[in-house]
């Protein structure tokens, strides 16, 4: 029997009366106008208890909070408050995180520093690399979130320029990477997204390009981390950065620094600590050995409590599956793209859900934070920046919330 599910997806049931014929669920049709989750939405809606309450669509700023990042951040309040202290088992939650966001990128935990956050991770990164010999120019797009051109021209003492590859019409021009990477490039910086517009680059052609030149790459994917499958072997890159506080789903406090193994072995980072030594508690002060692969990046004792939490925060996207968030949130950016024209919003940014993250970033007129006041009055928790303001949906959110937030933004901008 086939019959339309209530969520219009075709379904074919077996009889009640003829038990032996096979149950198929189709619950994968292409269905352009109405698609539902190739996963049990509303299972997981139940491990975020701030749904029951708000639509949150702040997710490029700040997820939100999961029963089991909860859990965890309790359970080290418990170690901590009945054992006094037990750093052996504190130790394996910070390994855990490695190995964890270790998956969310395709590498393995040994690539993985940690830092307390991204600035911290990237300062580290271009403390390992020499300005000279010709290869003295740092190449960013004018995209970096602030902080990556920050740390890029903080190297000019360290005899460094900064080139920038420029923005247009709301995305990154992709075609002004092959001029910006000429010979004298050391590294060049390129976020995997805009944090304004959700705008994607594509990393494994800016890397060939950058590798032709002879330099290296660093990837900024605090913006796509969760939500877009990435592969940082197959695509070539030399150091990712990120953090787990937007769609990784957890909180300040930690950020991941991914370095090529083979590359690793070659730096010697300025920016180190006692946790960069082959062995930290060897308390030699007098001698600067350094960790086996991108552990020679750790510096200081690690932010356990943000790591205990993050182990636990990023599992939910892993097991929906970071290509099954991709599909869903796609279906979510198409309804906001179409739901904000049909009220008169623009668009900043590509159109195409494909060329962006899930973030959709709308056009307004004056203060974007009074408006991101207003809607949360209305329930809806946005993101203003600058002169837009972000609705970025999750593999959480639903189409009607998609609907609810863009009437919520139409009244707060309504003259
Ligand atoms: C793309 C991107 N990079 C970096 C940052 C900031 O990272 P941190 O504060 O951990 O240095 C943000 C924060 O919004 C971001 O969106």
């Amino acid at each position: 029997v086939a019959s339309l599910g209530t969520a219009g997806r075709l379904r074919l049931r077996s009889l009640a009366a003829s038990p032996a014929l096979p149950v198929v669920a189709l619950d994968h049709l292409p269905d352009r106008s109405n698609p539902v989750p190739s996963f049990d939405q509303a299972a997981w809606r139940e491990e975020f208890p701030l749904l029951a309450r708000a639509i949150p669509m702040n997710n490029c700023s700040q997820g939100p909070q999961s029963r089991r990042a909860r859990a965890a951040a309790v359970a080290f309040l418990d170690s901590w408050n009945e054992r006094g202290m037990d750093w052996d088992a504190w130790l394996e939650t910070v390994q855990l995180a490695r190995a964890t966001f270790a998956r969310v990128i395709g590498a393995t935990a040994a690539d993985i520093a940690i830092f307390a956050s991204v600035s911290d991770a990237a300062s580290a990164a271009m403390s390992a690399l020499r300005f000279a010999d010709g290869r003295t120019t740092i190449v960013a797009t004018a995209g970096e979130f602030p902080t990556i051109g920050h740390v890029a021209l903080a190297q000019a003492p360290r005899g460094a320029q900064v080139r920038w590859v420029p923005v247009r019409d709301g995305a990154i021009d992709a075609t002004a990477w092959g001029a910006a990477l000429r010979d004298d490039v050391r590294v060049a910086c390129a976020t995997h997204a805009w944090y304004q517009t959700g705008a994607l680059q594509d990393i494994p052609s800016i890397a060939r390009q950058a590798h032709d030149a002879g330099a290296l790459l660093l990837v900024d994917a605090y913006q796509s981390a969760g939500v877009i499958p990435i592969d940082v072997r197959a695509w070539g890159v030399d150091f990712l950065v990120a953090g787990t506080q937007k769609y990784l789903l957890g909180t300040p406090g930690i950020a991941f620094l991914y370095v090529r193994p083979g590359l690793a072995e070659d730096l010697a980072p300025v920016v180190t600590g006692w946790f960069g030594r082959a062995n930290p508690f060897a308390f030699d002060a007098q001698r600067l050995d350094w960790g086996a692969g991108a552990a020679r990046f750790d510096t200081g004792t690690p932010p356990v409590l943000a790591a205990s939490v993050a182990a636990a925060a990023m599992t939910p996207v892993l097991e929906v599956g970071i290509p099954a968030v991709r599909e869903w949130t796609i279906h979510l950016s198409r309804r906001l793209v179409e739901g904000a024209e049909a009220r008169g919003l623009a668009v900043v940014g590509p159109r195409d859900p494909a060329a962006r993250t899930p973030t959709t970033a709308i056009a307004v007129d004056g203060d974007s934070a009074a408006i991101e006041r207003a809607m949360r009055a209305g329930g809806v928790i946005a993101s203003a920046r600058g002169p837009v303001i972000r609705l970025a949906p999750h593999f959480f959110t639903t189409l009607a919330d998609c609907d609810r937030a863009l009437d919520v933004l139409a009244a707060a901008v309504a003259p």
